[in-house]
Protein backbone atom coordinates (compact mmCIF):
# COMPACT_ATOMS: atom_id res chain seq x y z
CA UNK A 1 0.00 0.00 0.00
CA UNK A 2 1.18 3.49 -0.75
CA UNK A 3 3.12 5.30 1.90
CA UNK A 4 0.30 8.43 3.43
CA UNK A 5 2.38 11.11 5.46
CA UNK A 6 1.56 12.58 8.72
CA UNK A 7 2.15 16.62 8.34
CA UNK A 8 2.58 19.38 11.36
CA UNK A 9 2.55 22.54 10.45
CA UNK A 10 4.31 24.87 12.95
CA UNK A 11 2.62 28.50 13.26
CA UNK A 12 -0.57 26.81 12.86
CA UNK A 13 -2.21 30.56 13.49
CA UNK A 14 -0.38 31.82 10.39
CA UNK A 15 -2.66 33.49 7.95
CA UNK A 16 -1.09 31.12 5.81
CA UNK A 17 -2.05 27.90 7.53
CA UNK A 18 -5.74 27.81 5.78
CA UNK A 19 -4.34 28.40 2.08
CA UNK A 20 -1.65 25.88 2.71
CA UNK A 21 -3.56 23.34 4.22
CA UNK A 22 -6.68 23.19 1.57
CA UNK A 23 -3.69 23.12 -0.71
CA UNK A 24 -2.26 19.62 0.79
CA UNK A 25 -5.56 18.40 -0.19
CA UNK A 26 -5.68 19.60 -3.20
CA UNK A 27 -2.06 17.50 -3.93
CA UNK A 28 -3.32 14.15 -2.23
CA UNK A 29 -2.72 12.22 -5.71
CA UNK A 30 0.67 12.64 -5.22
CA UNK A 31 1.60 13.61 -1.56
CA UNK A 32 -0.87 11.51 -0.14
CA UNK A 33 -1.87 12.53 4.09
CA UNK A 34 -2.83 10.39 6.38
CA UNK A 35 -2.54 13.14 9.57
CA UNK A 36 -2.54 17.13 9.63
CA UNK A 37 -1.68 18.72 12.91
CA UNK A 38 -1.27 22.45 14.27
CA UNK A 39 1.43 23.56 16.22
CA UNK A 40 1.12 26.79 18.11
CA UNK A 41 2.85 28.54 21.18
CA UNK A 42 -0.52 30.96 21.00
CA UNK A 43 -3.87 28.79 21.77
CA UNK A 44 -6.33 31.65 20.75
CA UNK A 45 -5.09 32.72 17.67
CA UNK A 46 -4.38 28.99 16.32
CA UNK A 47 -7.74 27.47 17.52
CA UNK A 48 -9.69 30.84 15.05
CA UNK A 49 -8.11 29.06 12.22
CA UNK A 50 -7.73 25.40 13.42
CA UNK A 51 -11.54 25.09 14.25
CA UNK A 52 -12.50 26.65 10.68
CA UNK A 53 -10.02 24.32 8.89
CA UNK A 54 -11.38 21.14 11.41
CA UNK A 55 -14.35 22.15 9.25
CA UNK A 56 -13.57 22.35 6.15
CA UNK A 57 -11.58 18.75 6.22
CA UNK A 58 -14.72 16.98 7.83
CA UNK A 59 -16.71 18.33 5.08
CA UNK A 60 -13.84 17.99 2.09
CA UNK A 61 -11.73 15.26 2.95
CA UNK A 62 -12.89 13.15 6.50
CA UNK A 63 -10.04 10.32 6.12
CA UNK A 64 -7.49 13.12 7.28
CA UNK A 65 -6.89 12.78 10.92
CA UNK A 66 -6.60 16.22 12.38
CA UNK A 67 -5.88 17.94 15.37
CA UNK A 68 -4.46 21.13 17.19
CA UNK A 69 -2.67 21.58 19.84
CA UNK A 70 0.24 23.88 22.04
CA UNK A 71 1.76 20.92 23.28
CA UNK A 72 4.74 20.17 21.72
CA UNK A 73 4.84 16.13 22.47
CA UNK A 74 1.32 15.86 20.89
CA UNK A 75 2.51 17.79 18.25
CA UNK A 76 5.80 16.49 17.08
CA UNK A 77 4.97 13.02 17.90
CA UNK A 78 4.40 10.41 14.67
CA UNK A 79 5.13 13.30 11.70
CA UNK A 80 7.04 12.66 8.73
CA UNK A 81 7.05 16.44 7.92
CA UNK A 82 7.46 19.62 9.70
CA UNK A 83 6.18 22.55 8.11
CA UNK A 84 7.62 25.61 9.28
CA UNK A 85 6.07 29.09 9.26
CA UNK A 86 6.28 30.66 12.65
CA UNK A 87 6.70 34.69 13.41
CA UNK A 88 7.72 35.31 16.30
CA UNK A 89 6.71 38.55 17.96
CA UNK A 90 3.79 38.45 15.58
CA UNK A 91 2.70 41.67 13.49
CA UNK A 92 2.72 44.11 16.00
CA UNK A 93 6.73 43.44 16.12
CA UNK A 94 7.13 43.47 12.38
CA UNK A 95 5.53 46.74 12.66
CA UNK A 96 8.05 48.40 15.05
CA UNK A 97 11.01 46.41 12.80
CA UNK A 98 9.31 48.56 9.98
CA UNK A 99 9.07 51.41 11.85
CA UNK A 100 12.22 52.11 14.33
CA UNK A 101 14.70 52.53 11.23
CA UNK A 102 12.10 54.38 9.76
CA UNK A 103 12.83 57.59 12.35
CA UNK A 104 16.39 57.60 11.36
CA UNK A 105 15.25 57.93 7.33
CA UNK A 106 16.58 54.12 7.05
CA UNK A 107 14.65 51.45 5.38
CA UNK A 108 12.42 49.81 7.30
CA UNK A 109 11.86 46.34 6.32
CA UNK A 110 10.38 43.08 7.22
CA UNK A 111 13.44 40.60 6.05
CA UNK A 112 16.48 43.57 5.25
CA UNK A 113 18.17 46.04 6.74
CA UNK A 114 18.09 46.85 10.83
CA UNK A 115 14.22 45.42 10.64
CA UNK A 116 15.28 42.01 9.31
CA UNK A 117 17.85 42.11 11.54
CA UNK A 118 15.68 42.34 14.43
CA UNK A 119 13.04 39.76 13.28
CA UNK A 120 16.50 37.35 13.13
CA UNK A 121 16.71 37.63 16.38
CA UNK A 122 13.68 36.92 17.28
CA UNK A 123 13.11 33.94 15.15
CA UNK A 124 16.60 32.20 15.27
CA UNK A 125 15.31 30.33 19.08
CA UNK A 126 11.23 29.97 18.16
CA UNK A 127 13.00 27.90 15.08
CA UNK A 128 15.59 25.55 16.77
CA UNK A 129 13.08 25.06 19.80
CA UNK A 130 10.52 23.61 17.10
CA UNK A 131 13.61 21.76 15.11
CA UNK A 132 14.07 20.33 18.66
CA UNK A 133 10.55 19.26 19.46
CA UNK A 134 11.04 17.59 16.08
CA UNK A 135 14.18 15.39 16.94
CA UNK A 136 13.14 15.08 19.89
CA UNK A 137 9.42 13.33 19.30
CA UNK A 138 10.10 12.35 15.40
CA UNK A 139 13.76 11.79 14.74
CA UNK A 140 13.33 10.65 11.43
CA UNK A 141 10.71 13.67 9.86
CA UNK A 142 12.26 16.87 7.92
CA UNK A 143 11.62 20.33 8.55
CA UNK A 144 10.71 22.60 5.69
CA UNK A 145 11.34 26.14 6.97
CA UNK A 146 10.09 29.29 5.46
CA UNK A 147 9.97 31.33 8.52
CA UNK A 148 11.99 34.38 8.21
CA UNK A 149 14.41 35.93 7.85
CA UNK A 150 15.58 33.07 5.86
CA UNK A 151 19.15 34.05 5.62
CA UNK A 152 19.78 34.63 9.34
CA UNK A 153 17.57 31.67 10.73
CA UNK A 154 19.65 29.19 7.70
CA UNK A 155 22.59 30.72 9.00
CA UNK A 156 21.71 30.38 12.97
CA UNK A 157 20.72 26.14 12.33
CA UNK A 158 23.78 25.94 9.95
CA UNK A 159 26.00 26.80 12.93
CA UNK A 160 23.61 25.85 16.16
CA UNK A 161 22.32 22.06 14.69
CA UNK A 162 24.65 21.42 11.52
CA UNK A 163 23.41 17.43 11.20
CA UNK A 164 19.57 18.08 11.46
CA UNK A 165 17.73 17.41 8.94
CA UNK A 166 16.07 20.99 7.85
CA UNK A 167 15.90 22.92 4.27
CA UNK A 168 15.44 26.26 4.23
CA UNK A 169 13.56 27.95 1.19
CA UNK A 170 11.55 30.83 -0.07
CA UNK A 171 9.01 31.83 -2.52
CA UNK A 172 10.39 35.01 -4.05
CA UNK A 173 12.54 33.49 -6.94
CA UNK A 174 9.49 31.10 -7.46
CA UNK A 175 7.13 34.28 -8.03
CA UNK A 176 10.00 35.50 -10.24
CA UNK A 177 9.90 32.72 -12.32
CA UNK A 178 7.14 32.27 -13.17
CA UNK A 179 6.63 35.77 -14.37
CA UNK A 180 10.04 35.29 -16.86
CA UNK A 181 7.96 32.03 -17.85
CA UNK A 182 5.27 34.64 -18.42
CA UNK A 183 7.25 37.03 -20.31
CA UNK A 184 8.82 33.94 -22.71
CA UNK A 185 5.07 32.56 -23.47
CA UNK A 186 5.62 29.54 -21.39
CA UNK A 187 2.98 28.15 -18.88
CA UNK A 188 5.10 27.09 -15.88
CA UNK A 189 8.56 27.79 -14.63
CA UNK A 190 8.62 24.31 -14.45
CA UNK A 191 9.77 24.28 -18.56
CA UNK A 192 12.56 26.74 -18.02
CA UNK A 193 16.26 25.35 -16.34
CA UNK A 194 17.97 28.24 -14.63
CA UNK A 195 21.25 29.31 -13.07
CA UNK A 196 20.87 31.60 -10.06
CA UNK A 197 23.72 32.50 -7.18
CA UNK A 198 23.00 34.56 -4.33
CA UNK A 199 21.72 35.10 -0.69
CA UNK A 200 18.02 34.70 0.57
CA UNK A 201 16.16 37.82 -1.02
CA UNK A 202 19.62 38.94 -2.73
CA UNK A 203 19.96 37.05 -5.38
CA UNK A 204 20.73 36.85 -9.29
CA UNK A 205 19.40 34.54 -12.48
CA UNK A 206 22.42 34.17 -15.03
CA UNK A 207 21.06 31.36 -16.89
CA UNK A 208 17.44 30.79 -18.44
CA UNK A 209 16.78 28.17 -21.04
CA UNK A 210 13.90 26.95 -22.03
CA UNK A 211 13.55 22.52 -22.25
CA UNK A 212 15.78 22.32 -25.61
CA UNK A 213 18.89 24.47 -23.76
CA UNK A 214 17.57 27.77 -25.92
CA UNK A 215 18.43 31.14 -24.80
CA UNK A 216 16.26 32.85 -23.01
CA UNK A 217 17.76 35.28 -21.48
CA UNK A 218 17.68 37.93 -24.45
CA UNK A 219 13.83 38.01 -23.95
CA UNK A 220 13.53 38.25 -21.07
CA UNK A 221 15.99 41.21 -20.56
CA UNK A 222 14.35 43.13 -22.89
CA UNK A 223 11.05 42.95 -20.65
CA UNK A 224 13.70 44.40 -17.60
CA UNK A 225 14.78 47.33 -19.87
CA UNK A 226 11.85 48.07 -20.46
CA UNK A 227 9.34 47.86 -17.43
CA UNK A 228 11.20 45.22 -14.59
CA UNK A 229 9.15 42.22 -13.68
CA UNK A 230 5.85 44.81 -14.15
CA UNK A 231 4.13 43.51 -17.55
CA UNK A 232 4.43 39.96 -16.41
CA UNK A 233 1.50 38.43 -15.15
CA UNK A 234 2.63 35.63 -12.27
CA UNK A 235 -0.85 33.39 -12.06
CA UNK A 236 -1.44 33.21 -8.52
CA UNK A 237 -3.11 35.43 -6.07
CA UNK A 238 -0.19 36.70 -4.16
CA UNK A 239 2.22 39.67 -4.19
CA UNK A 240 -0.55 41.34 -6.11
CA UNK A 241 -1.08 44.92 -3.91
CA UNK A 242 -0.11 48.08 -5.20
CA UNK A 243 3.05 48.21 -2.96
CA UNK A 244 4.16 44.42 -4.47
CA UNK A 245 3.11 46.22 -7.95
CA UNK A 246 5.73 49.00 -7.09
CA UNK A 247 8.31 46.51 -6.62
CA UNK A 248 8.13 44.64 -9.29
CA UNK A 249 8.18 47.66 -11.83
CA UNK A 250 11.82 48.81 -9.60
CA UNK A 251 13.40 45.42 -10.89
CA UNK A 252 14.05 48.12 -14.12
CA UNK A 253 16.22 50.29 -11.76
CA UNK A 254 18.30 47.25 -10.69
CA UNK A 255 18.53 45.59 -13.73
CA UNK A 256 19.88 48.40 -15.12
CA UNK A 257 22.85 48.37 -13.00
CA UNK A 258 24.01 44.87 -14.27
CA UNK A 259 22.20 44.39 -17.28
CA UNK A 260 23.81 40.65 -17.53
CA UNK A 261 21.69 39.04 -15.18
CA UNK A 262 18.57 39.35 -13.65
CA UNK A 263 17.98 40.00 -10.27
CA UNK A 264 15.82 39.37 -7.39
CA UNK A 265 13.04 42.31 -6.30
CA UNK A 266 14.69 42.48 -2.34
CA UNK A 267 17.70 44.29 -4.00
CA UNK A 268 15.84 47.38 -4.01
CA UNK A 269 16.49 47.73 -0.50
CA UNK A 270 20.14 47.68 -0.82
CA UNK A 271 20.81 49.40 -3.70
CA UNK A 272 17.99 52.13 -3.89
CA UNK A 273 17.33 52.47 -0.33
CA UNK A 274 16.95 56.65 -0.85
CA UNK A 275 13.93 55.92 -2.75
CA UNK A 276 12.66 53.04 -0.76
CA UNK A 277 12.54 55.64 2.11
CA UNK A 278 11.38 58.16 0.03
CA UNK A 279 8.47 55.82 -0.64
CA UNK A 280 7.44 54.56 2.18
CA UNK A 281 4.59 56.39 5.02
CA UNK A 282 6.68 56.07 8.14
CA UNK A 283 3.15 55.93 10.19
CA UNK A 284 1.72 53.36 7.54
CA UNK A 285 3.91 50.24 6.41
CA UNK A 286 3.64 47.24 4.64
CA UNK A 287 2.78 45.32 8.47
CA UNK A 288 -0.28 47.98 8.84
CA UNK A 289 -1.14 47.00 5.02
CA UNK A 290 -0.60 43.08 5.59
CA UNK A 291 -2.82 43.60 9.33
CA UNK A 292 -5.52 45.42 7.32
CA UNK A 293 -6.21 43.07 4.54
CA UNK A 294 -4.57 39.87 5.03
CA UNK A 295 -4.43 39.29 9.10
CA UNK A 296 -8.28 40.65 9.16
CA UNK A 297 -9.54 38.76 5.94
CA UNK A 298 -8.49 35.26 6.89
CA UNK A 299 -9.30 35.72 10.53
CA UNK A 300 -13.13 36.64 9.26
CA UNK A 301 -13.45 34.32 7.15
CA UNK A 302 -12.41 31.82 9.92
CA UNK A 303 -14.85 33.14 11.94
CA UNK A 304 -17.94 33.06 10.09
CA UNK A 305 -17.02 29.06 8.76
CA UNK A 306 -16.71 28.73 13.20
CA UNK A 307 -20.33 30.81 13.52
CA UNK A 308 -21.99 28.82 10.18
CA UNK A 309 -20.81 25.37 11.54
CA UNK A 310 -20.03 25.40 7.38
CA UNK A 311 -17.05 26.07 4.98
CA UNK A 312 -18.75 25.93 2.16
CA UNK A 313 -18.84 29.05 0.50
CA UNK A 314 -16.47 30.18 3.60
CA UNK A 315 -14.33 31.80 1.06
CA UNK A 316 -11.46 29.45 1.78
CA UNK A 317 -9.14 28.89 -0.87
CA UNK A 318 -6.06 26.72 -1.65
CA UNK A 319 -2.91 28.85 -1.64
CA UNK A 320 -1.59 28.17 -4.97
CA UNK A 321 1.59 29.91 -4.91
CA UNK A 322 2.84 27.48 -2.02
CA UNK A 323 2.44 24.76 -4.35
CA UNK A 324 6.53 24.58 -4.29
CA UNK A 325 6.08 23.25 -0.80
CA UNK A 326 4.49 20.21 -1.88
CA UNK A 327 7.07 20.10 -4.65
CA UNK A 328 9.91 20.24 -1.79
CA UNK A 329 8.04 17.71 0.00
CA UNK A 330 7.49 15.60 -2.70
CA UNK A 331 10.94 15.48 -3.67
CA UNK A 332 11.75 14.31 -0.62
CA UNK A 333 9.21 11.66 -0.13
CA UNK A 334 9.47 10.36 -3.68
CA UNK A 335 12.96 10.91 -4.27
CA UNK A 336 11.82 12.71 -7.17
CA UNK A 337 15.30 14.57 -7.56
CA UNK A 338 13.86 18.21 -8.06
CA UNK A 339 15.66 21.17 -9.18
CA UNK A 340 14.93 23.87 -6.92
CA UNK A 341 16.21 26.72 -5.48
CA UNK A 342 17.45 25.83 -1.56
CA UNK A 343 19.86 28.24 0.70
CA UNK A 344 22.42 25.77 1.88
CA UNK A 345 25.90 26.33 2.79
CA UNK A 346 27.81 27.25 -0.15
CA UNK A 347 30.52 24.67 0.22
CA UNK A 348 32.59 25.52 -3.36
CA UNK A 349 29.09 25.18 -5.20
CA UNK A 350 30.00 29.41 -5.98
CA UNK A 351 33.50 28.77 -6.54
CA UNK A 352 34.80 32.56 -5.61
CA UNK A 353 32.44 32.83 -2.28
CA UNK A 354 32.60 31.96 1.61
CA UNK A 355 32.77 28.28 1.82
CA UNK A 356 30.42 28.54 4.87
CA UNK A 357 28.09 31.21 3.80
CA UNK A 358 24.50 30.13 3.36
CA UNK A 359 23.80 30.85 -0.14
CA UNK A 360 20.46 30.48 -2.44
CA UNK A 361 20.89 28.01 -5.09
CA UNK A 362 19.43 25.19 -7.45
CA UNK A 363 19.84 21.92 -5.52
CA UNK A 364 18.74 18.51 -6.79
CA UNK A 365 16.41 17.64 -3.98
CA UNK A 366 15.46 13.71 -3.30
CA UNK A 367 15.28 11.47 -0.14
CA UNK A 368 18.49 11.66 1.30
CA UNK A 369 18.10 15.86 1.33
CA UNK A 370 19.65 18.24 -1.68
CA UNK A 371 22.73 17.96 -3.93
CA UNK A 372 24.40 21.44 -4.96
CA UNK A 373 24.56 22.18 -8.34
CA UNK A 374 27.72 24.36 -8.99
CA UNK A 375 27.32 27.50 -10.27
CA UNK A 376 31.01 28.38 -10.84
CA UNK A 377 32.66 32.02 -10.66
CA UNK A 378 30.48 35.24 -9.63
CA UNK A 379 31.36 38.46 -11.35
CA UNK A 380 33.04 41.56 -8.62
CA UNK A 381 30.32 43.26 -8.19
CA UNK A 382 27.52 40.29 -7.04
CA UNK A 383 31.08 39.11 -4.82
CA UNK A 384 31.17 42.36 -3.38
CA UNK A 385 27.64 42.96 -2.23
CA UNK A 386 27.37 39.70 -1.16
CA UNK A 387 30.91 39.37 0.97
CA UNK A 388 28.97 42.31 3.21
CA UNK A 389 25.44 41.06 3.33
CA UNK A 390 26.63 37.55 4.21
CA UNK A 391 28.70 39.14 7.06
CA UNK A 392 25.71 40.76 7.86
CA UNK A 393 23.63 37.23 8.65
CA UNK A 394 27.10 35.85 10.35
CA UNK A 395 27.32 38.52 12.79
CA UNK A 396 23.98 38.60 13.88
CA UNK A 397 24.08 35.11 14.39
CA UNK A 398 27.48 35.79 16.43
CA UNK A 399 25.75 38.15 18.50
CA UNK A 400 22.31 35.84 19.14
CA UNK A 401 24.83 33.44 20.18
CA UNK A 402 27.49 35.09 22.61
CA UNK A 403 25.19 38.03 23.19
CA UNK A 404 27.36 40.34 22.27
CA UNK A 405 26.14 44.20 22.00
CA UNK A 406 29.45 44.90 20.13
CA UNK A 407 28.92 42.31 17.02
CA UNK A 408 24.91 43.09 16.62
CA UNK A 409 26.37 46.91 16.39
CA UNK A 410 28.88 45.73 13.83
CA UNK A 411 25.88 43.87 11.64
CA UNK A 412 23.63 46.80 11.85
CA UNK A 413 26.32 49.12 10.60
CA UNK A 414 27.17 46.90 8.08
CA UNK A 415 24.44 46.62 6.49
CA UNK A 416 24.24 48.63 3.17
CA UNK A 417 21.30 50.12 4.00
CA UNK A 418 22.62 52.25 7.04
CA UNK A 419 24.61 54.96 6.73
CA UNK A 420 26.90 55.08 9.38
CA UNK A 421 27.70 53.74 13.08
CA UNK A 422 26.30 56.68 15.40
CA UNK A 423 22.95 55.65 13.37
CA UNK A 424 23.44 52.18 13.41
CA UNK A 425 23.58 52.73 17.69
CA UNK A 426 20.81 54.85 17.84
CA UNK A 427 18.93 52.05 15.87
CA UNK A 428 20.01 49.18 17.92
CA UNK A 429 19.22 51.32 21.40
CA UNK A 430 15.57 51.47 19.76
CA UNK A 431 15.25 47.89 18.82
CA UNK A 432 16.71 46.57 22.00
CA UNK A 433 13.73 48.27 23.91
CA UNK A 434 11.75 47.00 21.64
CA UNK A 435 12.35 43.68 21.81
CA UNK A 436 13.22 42.75 25.41
CA UNK A 437 10.42 40.27 25.66
CA UNK A 438 12.34 37.76 22.96
CA UNK A 439 16.00 38.52 22.02
CA UNK A 440 18.72 37.44 24.48
CA UNK A 441 20.01 40.27 26.89
CA UNK A 442 22.93 41.65 25.39
CA UNK A 443 26.36 42.85 26.78
P1 LIG B 1 1.47 35.11 11.36
O1 LIG B 1 1.91 36.04 12.43
O2 LIG B 1 0.12 35.22 10.80
O3 LIG B 1 1.63 33.62 11.92
C1 LIG B 1 2.73 33.15 12.59
C2 LIG B 1 2.30 32.22 13.73
O4 LIG B 1 3.48 31.76 14.36
C3 LIG B 1 1.44 32.90 14.80
O5 LIG B 1 0.24 32.22 14.98
C4 LIG B 1 2.32 32.82 16.04
O6 LIG B 1 1.60 32.66 17.23
C5 LIG B 1 3.19 31.63 15.73
N1 LIG B 1 4.42 31.58 16.51
C6 LIG B 1 5.25 32.60 16.82
N2 LIG B 1 6.29 32.15 17.54
C7 LIG B 1 6.11 30.81 17.69
C8 LIG B 1 6.85 29.78 18.34
N3 LIG B 1 8.00 30.06 18.96
N4 LIG B 1 6.37 28.54 18.30
C9 LIG B 1 5.22 28.26 17.66
N5 LIG B 1 4.48 29.18 17.03
C10 LIG B 1 4.92 30.44 17.03
O7 LIG B 1 2.59 35.22 10.24
P2 LIG B 1 2.48 35.02 8.65
O8 LIG B 1 2.46 36.33 8.00
O9 LIG B 1 1.44 34.07 8.31
O10 LIG B 1 3.93 34.45 8.33
C11 LIG B 1 4.44 33.28 8.89
C12 LIG B 1 5.90 33.13 8.53
O11 LIG B 1 6.09 32.77 7.18
C13 LIG B 1 6.72 34.42 8.71
O12 LIG B 1 7.99 34.09 9.22
C14 LIG B 1 6.85 34.93 7.31
O13 LIG B 1 7.94 35.81 7.18
C15 LIG B 1 7.04 33.63 6.59
N6 LIG B 1 6.89 33.64 5.14
C16 LIG B 1 7.96 33.22 4.42
C17 LIG B 1 7.91 33.14 3.07
C18 LIG B 1 9.15 32.73 2.31
O14 LIG B 1 9.29 32.96 1.16
N7 LIG B 1 10.16 32.16 2.97
C19 LIG B 1 6.72 33.50 2.40
C20 LIG B 1 5.63 33.92 3.14
C21 LIG B 1 5.73 33.98 4.53
C1 LIG C 1 7.82 37.32 -0.29
C2 LIG C 1 9.02 36.79 0.40
C3 LIG C 1 8.66 36.28 1.77
C4 LIG C 1 7.95 37.35 2.57
C5 LIG C 1 6.76 37.87 1.80
C6 LIG C 1 6.20 39.09 2.50
O1 LIG C 1 6.94 36.30 -0.59
O2 LIG C 1 9.66 35.76 -0.30
O3 LIG C 1 9.82 35.85 2.41
O4 LIG C 1 7.49 36.81 3.79
O5 LIG C 1 7.15 38.27 0.52
O6 LIG C 1 4.94 39.34 2.01
P1 LIG C 1 3.89 40.24 2.79
O7 LIG C 1 2.68 40.10 1.97
O8 LIG C 1 3.76 39.62 4.17
O9 LIG C 1 4.48 41.59 2.83
MN1 LIG D 1 11.22 34.89 1.09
Amino acid sequence: MEKKYSVVIAGGGSTFTPGICLLLLDHMDRFPIRKIKFYDNFAERQETIAKACEIYLKENAPEVEFAYTTNPEEAFTDVDFVMCHIRVGLYAMREKDEKIPMKYNVVGQETCGPGGIAYGMRSIGGVIEILDYMEKYSPNAWMLNYSNPAAIVAEATRRLRPNSKILNICDMPIDLEEKMANMVGLKSRKEMSVGYYGLNHFGWWHKIEDKDGNDLMPEIKKHMAANGFADALSGTNQHVEQSWIETFAKAKDIYALDPETIPNTYLKYYLYPDYVVEHTDPNHTRANEVMEHREKNVFTACRNIIEKGTAVDGGFEPDAHAEYIVDLACAIAKNTKEKMLLIVPNEGAIENFDRSAMVEIPCIVGSNGYERICQGSIPQFQKGLMEQQVSVEKLVVDAWITGSYQKLWQAITLSKTVPSARIAKLILDDLIEANKEFWPELK
